[in-house]
């Protein structure tokens, strides 16, 4: 009894210690220490949470989320005497946990802000601190520092493992490659923010000479003397009075947790040390063992039980064969990005029919979960019988995984089967935009939502065809190809995949990918996919999304309507706007829709040099630049007149307008077309 009593009264006494010496160093308004957060008195928001272990969880395993988590009270960082901002200094233990072994995401930052309030900041990698419309905007009065692990090109990262300095917008000031500069040798050593491994930032301001320094090391280093970012920045002309602080966090496609372990503040001063040995451990996964067979195999063949053994050996070559995928030399490369056969059969239960999300163009699609992460993805199957042109399009189509739009569905990898390639997605839970435009059943896209389908996909296809290393072409841009995320953001889809079919086997027949009603002119007769063609078909896409009808829209039995032709049409009467959808009824903003319209016609220009660059398309939609007139060149032009013909309306007749890949076109409309006056 008396021992019980005894134990309970040290935990008390503890828990009474404990408690004081927090209470003790976070108030004063000035100064706070962190040294883990069991007890800690935050402002939480989102997914963040303290674990029972005193860990500070950002964001917890789970994808697509934000969580906020900031000191309770506000700082005063203003000098009242005479308005410049005091010096600060601040430090903290973090460590991003991922399921993937090299992939996490997005990101963290610490942040300094007029208020704690993100509820309509972006995830991803906005880090949720911004969204599309304040991104930039001098009145946020934030300065952040980002811990960013993913690659954003439009946010000009330079990599996807970097510390950023950001004022007001996800554009750092300055950014630099994770790591250090080691004392002795001055060198820059390389740090992975995706490593699992605890790690320590030090940001320092000097309100004198109005310079910030951010320094990166792991734990347990001490503080190295040369900072890894420094710039100058007057932060009296950022801050307003008084600022929180605190920390930002979200997530992508993959399922990662963001973790502070210990942090302190000091204002005027030098921020206090983190007692290392009271900071709570990263939980890091453990590392996978050695092949599940080789466990299996090795202790009974060594009992000798030679029979157990022989039929052990059939299960697994049967096994095999179940499971057999084919794997050359030159994909070893693409370690990350190949998945096992297994996996992807587990994931979709065996590719079972409850599972299949739709039929796409190029095969079928299904749904899947997969095993060891829990990650949501959609696996397509496409049959594919030659090599010809795979060993390249895997190159692109990985390449481009690498990377991350946020207008891009994101390839997470492959897998290569005898006769078939598997293509594993980002799951996005909306669908295709097809569906909302046609099916009665969906709800109306209202027009904010489908003008920022449309400037997003432009910039989707904008950064394939220029932003990217190489030039992607898309070759096959169309409303079933844009998919919507849980946000209703569009992504373009299937990227390339046109590419693999693109190989004719003689050399004289010409085979046309791409979809009817999308299809440029001079596609049908050269055969040769660019970047104009792709220009040509986001133009009647744009259409599409505009006037709520398909390319070639069939009105009454035997008879359709080609949208272009009869937007073109109203156009040429000046009542363009007649043709918006009708389920929008009067609920758009006119010059929105006038814009998008003509910018339809614009980029679907019989003539490719007629049509604008992606580049230019999205200036245009941002209204960076005016919209050029549309030349009259376009009135006359007789190439729409000649899609009426016979032989190429026999084709769509054939096919129901929502053909999915038009393999090859008549020799008849090739004939045609090259006798055309172009
Ligand atoms: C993450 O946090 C949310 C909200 O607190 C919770 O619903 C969810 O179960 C958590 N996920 C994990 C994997 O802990
Ligand atoms: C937490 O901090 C806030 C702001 O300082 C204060 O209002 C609140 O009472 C505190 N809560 C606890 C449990 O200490
Ligand atoms: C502002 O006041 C502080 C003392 O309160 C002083 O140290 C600092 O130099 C002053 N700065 C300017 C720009 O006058
Ligand atoms: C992890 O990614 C980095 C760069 O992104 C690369 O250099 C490294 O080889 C990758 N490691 C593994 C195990 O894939
Ligand atoms: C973006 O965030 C700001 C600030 O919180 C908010 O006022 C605005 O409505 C948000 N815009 C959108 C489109 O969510
Ligand atoms: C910045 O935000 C303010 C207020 O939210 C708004 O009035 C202004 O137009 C924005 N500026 C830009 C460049 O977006
Ligand atoms: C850097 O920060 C300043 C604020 O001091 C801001 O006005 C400027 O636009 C930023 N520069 C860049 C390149 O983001
Ligand atoms: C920032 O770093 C520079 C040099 O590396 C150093 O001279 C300066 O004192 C540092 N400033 C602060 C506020 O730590």
């Amino acid at each position: 009894m008396s021992a019980v009593l005894l134990r309970a009264s040290v935990c008390l006494l503890l828990l009474l210690f404990l408690h004081r010496k927090l209470a003790a160093s976070a108030n004063g308004g000035d100064s706070f220490t962190y040294s883990g957060f069991r007890g800690a008195n935050l402002t939480l928001d989102g997914v963040a949470a303290i674990s029972s272990g005193g860990l500070l969880v950002v964001t917890n395993k789970t994808t697509q989320i934000k969580g906020h988590a900031f000191h309770p009270s506000p700082l005063h960082f203003r000098n009242p005497s005479n308005g410049t901002i005091f010096s600060f200094s601040t430090t903290f233990v973090f460590g991003f946990v991922s399921e993937f072994t090299n992939l996490s995401g997005n990101g963290m930052a610490f942040l300094v802000s007029p208020t704690t309030d993100f509820s309509k900041a972006l995830g991803s990698q906005y880090l949720g601190l911004f969204n599309q419309s304040n991104n930039g905007n001098s009145t946020n009065h934030v300065l952040a520092i980002e811990l960013d692990s993913i690659f954003n090109p439009e946010f000009a990262d330079m990599n996807d493992n970097h510390v950023g300095i950001d004022i007001n917008g996800l554009k750092s000031n300055k950014s630099q490659s994770a790591g250090y500069y080691a004392d002795g040798s001055g060198l820059l050593n390389p740090l992975s923010l995706r490593n699992c491994e605890a790690m320590q930032v030090w940001v320092d301001y000097d309100g004198q000479t109005k310079l910030i320094n951010v320094t990166l090391a792991p734990v347990p280093m001490a503080k190295p003397h040369k900072p890894l970012l420094s710039d100058t920045i007057d932060l009296s002309s950022v801050f307003l009075d008084p600022m929180y602080v605190g920390f930002s966090s979200s997530t992508g496609p993959f399922l990662t947790s963001h973790y502070v372990l210990g942090w302190s503040f000091k204002m005027n001063g030098v921020a206090p040390d983190l007692d290392g040995s009271l900071l709570p451990l990263l939980p890091c996964p453990r590392s996978k063992g050695k092949s599940d067979v080789l466990d299996i195999v090795l202790p009974l063949a060594s009992a000798g039980l030679v029979l157990i053994t022989v039929g052990i050996i059939v299960l697994l070559v049967r096994r095999r064969i179940k499971y057999a995928e084919l794997l050359e030399d030159w994909e070893l490369e693409y370690g990350p990005h190949r998945f096992s056969y297994k996996d992807l059969f587990e994931a979709t239960k065996g590719f079972r029919d409850k599972e299949l999300l739709g039929m796409g163009g190029f095969g079928r699609v299904y749904k899947g979960v997969l095993q060891t992460s829990k990650a949501e993805v959609a696996v397509k199957r496409v049959s594919h019988e030659s090599r010809q042109g795979m060993r390249e399009f895997i190159a692109e189509v990985v390449s481009i995984g690498r990377l991350r739009h946020r207008n891009l569905v994101q390839l997470l990898g492959y897998c290569r089967r005898k006769g078939e390639l598997l293509l594993v997605y980002d799951y996005m839970q909306n669908g295709s935009l097809d569906k909302f435009l046609y099916d009665e059943a969906k709800p109306t896209l209202d027009w904010p939502t489908r003008f920022r389908i449309i400037k997003g996909v432009a910039s989707g296809l904008l950064y394939l065809h220029e932003d990217w290393e190489q030039v992607v072409i898309h070759r096959d841009v169309k409303a079933s190809n844009v998919l919507l995320d849980h946000e209703l953001n569009g992504r373009l889809g299937d990227f390339g995949l046109a590419r693999l079919y693109d190989h004719g086997t003689a050399p004289k027949t010409t085979r046309v990918v791409g979809t009817m009603g999308y299809l440029a002119p001079e596609l049908a007769r050269t055969g040769k996919a660019t970047t104009t063609t792709d220009v040509f078909a986001f133009g009647i896409f744009v259409l599409e999304v505009a006037c709520g009808r398909r390319p070639v829209d069939p009105i009454t039995f035997g008879e359709e309507l080609i949208l272009l032709d009869w937007v073109l049409e109203n156009w040429r009467k000046g009542c363009i706007l007649e043709t918006s959808d009708p389920r929008l009824g009067e609920e758009f903003v006119v010059e929105e829709m006038e814009l998008v319209l003509k910018l339809g016609l614009l980029c679907s220009h019989p003539l490719p040099a007629g049509r604008p660059s992606m580049r230019q398309v999205v200036e245009y939609l941002e209204g960076n630049a005016p919209l050029p007139e549309l030349s009259p060149t376009y009135l006359s032009f007789s190439v729409l007149a000649m899609l009426h013909n016979e032989g190429f309306d026999d084709y769509i007749m054939s096919y129901p307008s929502s053909v999915a890949t038009a393999t090859s076109i008549s020799e008849g409309f090739q004939k045609q077309m090259g006798s055309s006056a172009f």
